[in-house]
């Protein structure tokens, strides 16, 4: 049994038993490689960067000093508030996490995805997996929040599919497209999805941040941060016509990230409990898959007042 299985049976097995101090070390990590991004000036929506908030790339020997936590965790995740491609060793870092049989994901503007580091991702085969953020189905809506041409980011995500799938027996990769819901893109959602459906990817709906800036750019639009917002009772609406669309083209995948019904840590601790299972073979013996003990179904949020009837 390898150190990353036998640290996820030791925690199960602590966690049913209620230990508060734990032998076993944390299943998933998030580390932050770089906080710079090579979209300058950034991206209107991005409060961070439109505030200043820049940090140097991490020297990659750093982590070496946690290499215990890392080696057993079963998923390590990128969480840079920059560009994670724009950093040396964030290929490396992903082959050696998935040639030892650990998840690896993190979230990129996509515009560096492409030559040698898409070889290299597409070669870290299924335990890969990574965000791309889109926001937009047209040239136009691409370029008036990023300031950046459309064709490139998309070209580079067509070609990351093909190069992967050309490498992994046809397999699509696990990748997911990223649509933050604004007033000034909402009518491309429809559209999106459509993109997302011909590419064979996730779509993510998210909302946009309660962290209001002002944009350091102007890419041919007046950014106003606060009337971009949508109100909970708009974002429920539209939660309520993507699911409809959803169904109606056969979509299983589309993910709304402010439905509880999605919640992502539930659904991520859903994914990783399968992963134990198959991976101990269980599921060859007919083993059902392990209780989820801190899950309880949460009902489907009703209309909030005013909200579209
Ligand atoms: C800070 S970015 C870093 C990764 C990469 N540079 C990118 O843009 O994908 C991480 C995620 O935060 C999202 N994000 C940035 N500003 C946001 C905001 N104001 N509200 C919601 N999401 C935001 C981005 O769209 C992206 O999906
Ligand atoms: S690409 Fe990401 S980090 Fe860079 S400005 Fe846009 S949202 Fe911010």
């Amino acid at each position: 049994v390898g150190l990353v299985d036998r640290n996820r049976r030791l925690n199960a097995d602590e966690i049913r038993q209620g230990k508060t101090i734990l032998g076993s070390t944390p299943l998933q990590i998030n580390f932050e490689l770089i906080g710079y991004c090579n979209i300058v000036p950034p991206c209107l929506y991005c409060s961070g960067k439109n505030h200043g908030y820049n940090y140097a790339p991490l020297d990659a020997a750093y982590l070496d000093g946690y290499s215990d936590f890392i080696r057993n965790a079963e998923h390590l995740n990128e969480d840079s508030f920059g560009e994670p491609l724009m950093h040396k060793k964030l290929t490396a870092l992903a082959r050696t996490a998935t040639s030892r049989g650990q998840r690896f994901s993190f979230v990129s503007n996509g515009l560096l995805l492409s030559g040698t580091r898409a070889q290299e991702l597409a070669e870290c085969g299924e335990r890969l997996g990574f965000h791309v953020s889109l926001n937009a189905a047209t040239p136009e809506m691409y370029y008036k929040l990023h300031g950046q041409p459309f064709d490139k980011v998309l070209g580079n995500v067509e070609r990351y599919i093909a190069l992967y799938q050309e490498i992994n027996g046809g397999l699509s990769p696990d990748l997911v497209l990223t649509f933050i819901v604004m007033r000034v893109n909402r009518h491309e959602i429809f559209p999106f999805l459509e993109l997302a459906q011909r590419l064979r990817v996730r779509p993510l709906l998210a909302q946009l941040h309660d962290r209001p800036s002002i944009p350091l750019g102007k890419f041919g639009y007046d950014f106003v941060y606060e009337n971009e917002m949508l109100s909970p009772a708009e974002y429920f609406e539209v939660g309520e016509h993507v699911r409809a669309f959803a169904r109606e083209r056969g979509m299983e995948n589309v993910v709304i990230q402010w439905d509880p019904e999605y919640d992502s840590a539930v659904l991520s601790f859903h994914r990783d409990q399968d992963r134990a299972v198959e991976d101990a073979g269980a599921r060859a013996t007919g083993a059902k898959r392990p209780a989820a003990w801190n899950y309880s179904p949460q009902p489907r949020a009703a209309a909030p007042a005013g909200g579209p009837s």
